[in-house]
């Protein structure tokens, strides 16, 4: 039976990829910051529910070991991060560490502890959540488009280091996903005194509504799915409609037609 060690599992995506592996007959590692949130998943056979906080080291080291000890990992699914958005100069360099902490540094130390493992058997396959603002970045979210572009870079370079090995790693960019995402998962820094950004936070607000944000989380879980199991060397998933159609367009789009049109988008023109 193969194993997936999943980060973040306690919602969103994260939740609903565990579940389809478990249900697909995998021993599932559902890794979270509180196994109390785990829900169903503590009832589901062959699911370990396993505490894990991305930005801690020392869980990150125990929650691989206990897992270790289990079973080896055959893929490790990168999820957890979370969304920080506003003027670059309104947020405080905690958040700003925070940031890169979950979405980069956390992704890293996972993938570090598990890449042992995989290097010893010559066998195994990282698939990092990034994002379809890995490629496109939109006004407002300097860090978290920094944050994925560079998961999208860190991936890349990896794939040339641990295909030797016999280590996949993949890439897969949801587009806009019906979770908690925009909810508990967003970090906005905004400063009313400072009107000049007022028309484009206005502008991110009417973007960011629940109506944009459709796809249901199981959609995602698929093709991370599909990613870990289609026996392939492709490096890059693209997940949801919205997705498929803008980095499309964004790839057969100049840099300037590009930019005119996220402009007009966020009333910028
Ligand atoms: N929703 C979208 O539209 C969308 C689009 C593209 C990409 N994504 C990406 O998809 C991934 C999952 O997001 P989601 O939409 O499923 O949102 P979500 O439902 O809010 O899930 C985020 C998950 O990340 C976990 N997490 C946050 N900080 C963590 C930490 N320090 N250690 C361990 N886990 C941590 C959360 O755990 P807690 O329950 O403990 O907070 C939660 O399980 C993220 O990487 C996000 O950037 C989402």
């Amino acid at each position: 039976m193969s194993a997936v060690f999943i980060t973040g599992s306690s919602s969103g995506i994260g939740r609903a990829t565990a579940q389809l592996f478990q249900a697909r007959g995998w021993t599932v590692f559902a890794t979270m910051r509180n196994p109390d949130d785990a829900g169903l998943l503590a009832d589901l056979d062959q699911v370990h529910v396993l505490p894990l906080d991305v930005t801690n080291p020392a869980s990150v080291s125990q929650a691989v070991s206990n897992a270790l000890a289990i079973s080896a990992i055959d893929v490790l699914v990168n999820n957890a991060g979370y969304g920080a958005y506003g003027p670059l100069e309104c947020t405080p360099r905690k958040g700003i560490e925070s940031l890169f902490q979950t979405n980069l540094l956390g992704l890293i130390d996972v993938t570090r502890a598990v890449i042992p493992d995989m290097r010893t058997r010559g066998s195994g396959t990282i698939i990092n959540v990034s994002s379809m603002g890995g490629h496109i970045a939109w006004p407002l979210g300097s860090l978290y488009h920094a944050s994925k572009f560079a998961v999208e870079g860190l991936s890349e370079a990896l794939l040339f280091e641990l295909e030797a090995l016999g280590i996949a790693i993949k890439v897969v960019q949801p587009g806009r996903v019906a979770t908690d995402f925009n909810g508990r998962s967003v970090d906005i820094n905004v400063d009313p005194s400072l009107t000049e950004y007022q028309p484009v936070i206005q502008a991110l607000m009417a973007s960011s509504s629940k109506d944009n944000y459709r796809t249901d989380p199981e959609v995602p879980a698929q093709v991370i799915y599909t990613a870990a199991t289609d026996g392939t060397t492709r490096f890059r998933y693209v997940s949801g409609d919205d997705a498929i159609e803008g980095l499309k367009r964004r790839r057969e789009t100049p840099d300037a037609e590009h930019f005119s049109r996220i402009r007009a988008e966020f009333g910028l023109a």
